[in-house]
C-alpha cells in the first residue's frame, strides 16, 4: 500500500481510490445488515423468519384479512424482538459515513429502524417501519398510547375509522411502495457515482433494481454479502463477508483514516 493510505489492506485499491474522491453514494441495505444485531433474516435457511412461517399468510393484505389476530401477534413478536436489539458496527459505520458525506443517500428494505437507532437520518424506508402502526383503511398513524390501551392478542380497532383495524406500517406482498420514497431512492441511484449494497439477497423488486439503475447511469457497484448473489455477480466488487466487517473499512477509507484491522 502507498505510504499515508488508510491501511485498508482488505479493500481493493481501486475501490479505495474511488472512496478517496468522496463520490456521491447511494447505499441499499437488506436484512443481512441487521443479522449481527440478532434480527433473523428472511431467507437465511437456518434462522430465516420465512422458514418458520408462510410469508403470504402473514405479510399480505389477504393474510391479514383472513386471520388478523395471527398476523398481529407475529408482528407484535417481531416488534418485541427488535425493541431488545442494538444497532451493530455496520449500522454505525453507515451513520458515520452519512455524517462525513452529506451526498450519501441511505435506502433500506429493513423495517427495524436500526439505521435510525444508530444515528442515520433521512433513511428511505422502501418497505416501511414495523415500529409505526397505521389504520388499515385510512393508513393514518395510530399512537402507541392507543395500542397500549388494547389487548396484544389481536389488532385493536382503529381510532380513525370504525371499519379499520390497527396494522403495521410495512409494505406487504402485493402492496405498492410509497411513491415518493421509491422515486427518491431511484433518483439517488441515478445520481450516485458509487452504489454500496449490503445484506440483501436482491430477490425483491423494485429494491433489487437500485444497483442496476446506478450501474446503468455509470456508477460503480460494490456488494457486501457472505454469499454470492445476482447483485454480487454483476457488481464491480463483491466483498465476501459480513456488513459489520466491511462497512467500517469502507467508512475508514472514505474518511481517509487507517481502517479497522
Ligand atoms: N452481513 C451481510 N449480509 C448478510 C449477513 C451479514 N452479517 N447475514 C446474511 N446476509 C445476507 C444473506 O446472504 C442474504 O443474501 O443477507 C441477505 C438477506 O437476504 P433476505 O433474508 O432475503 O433479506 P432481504 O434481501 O433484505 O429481503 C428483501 O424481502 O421478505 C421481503 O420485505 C422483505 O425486505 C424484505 C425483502
Amino acid at each position: 500500500m502507498a505510504p499515508g493510505k488508510p491501511d485498508n489492506q482488505h479493500l481493493p485499491d481501486d475501490l479505495v481510490e474511488l472512496l478517496e474522491t468522496r463520490p456521491e453514494i447511494c447505499v441499499l441495505t437488506g436484512a443481512g445488515v441487521s443479522a449481527e444485531s440478532g434480527v433473523p433474516t428472511f431467507r437465511d435457511a437456518q434462522t430465516g423468519l420465512w422458514a418458520k412461517f408462510d410469508p403470504l399468510s402473514l405479510a399480505s393484505p389477504e393474510g391479514f384479512a383472513e386471520d388478523p389476530a395471527t398476523v398481529w401477534k407475529w408482528y407484535s413478536w417481531r416488534r418485541e424482538l427488535i425493541s431488545r436489539v442494538e444497532p451493530n458496527d455496520g449500522h454505525r459505520a453507515l451513520a458515520g459515513m452519512q455524517d462525513a458525506l452529506p451526498g450519501l443517500t441511505l435506502v433500506t428494505q429493513n423495517v427495524d429502524g436500526l439505521h435510525q437507532a444508530a444515528g442515520a437520518r433521512d433513511v428511505l424506508e422502501l418497505h416501511g417501519n414495523i415500529r409505526r402502526t397505521i389504520c388499515s383503511r385510512t393508513r393514518r398513524e395510530i399512537p402507541a398510547e392507543w395500542l397500549e390501551a388494547h389487548s396484544r392478542d389481536h389488532p385493536p380497532p382503529s381510532p380513525h375509522d370504525p371499519e379499520g383495524l390497527a396494522r403495521p406500517d410495512v409494505v406487504w406482498f402485493g402492496e405498492a411502495l410509497d411513491r415518493e420514497v421509491l422515486e427518491a431512492a431511484l433518483e439517488a441511484a441515478d445520481r450516485c457515482r458509487l452504489c454500496i449494497v449490503a445484506g440483501t439477497a436482491g430477490t425483491v423488486e423494485p429494491a433489487a433494481s437500485i444497483p442496476r439503475v446506478a450501474a446503468r447511469a455509470g456508477a460503480r457497484v460494490v456488494d457486501i454479502n457472505p454469499e454470492v448473489t445476482e447483485i454480487g455477480r454483476a457488481a464491480d466488487w463483491h466483498l465476501e463477508g459480513t456488513s459489520a466487517t466491511w462497512l467500517p473499512r469502507i467508512a475508514a477509507a472514505l474518511s481517509g483514516s487507517p481502517g479497522p484491522g
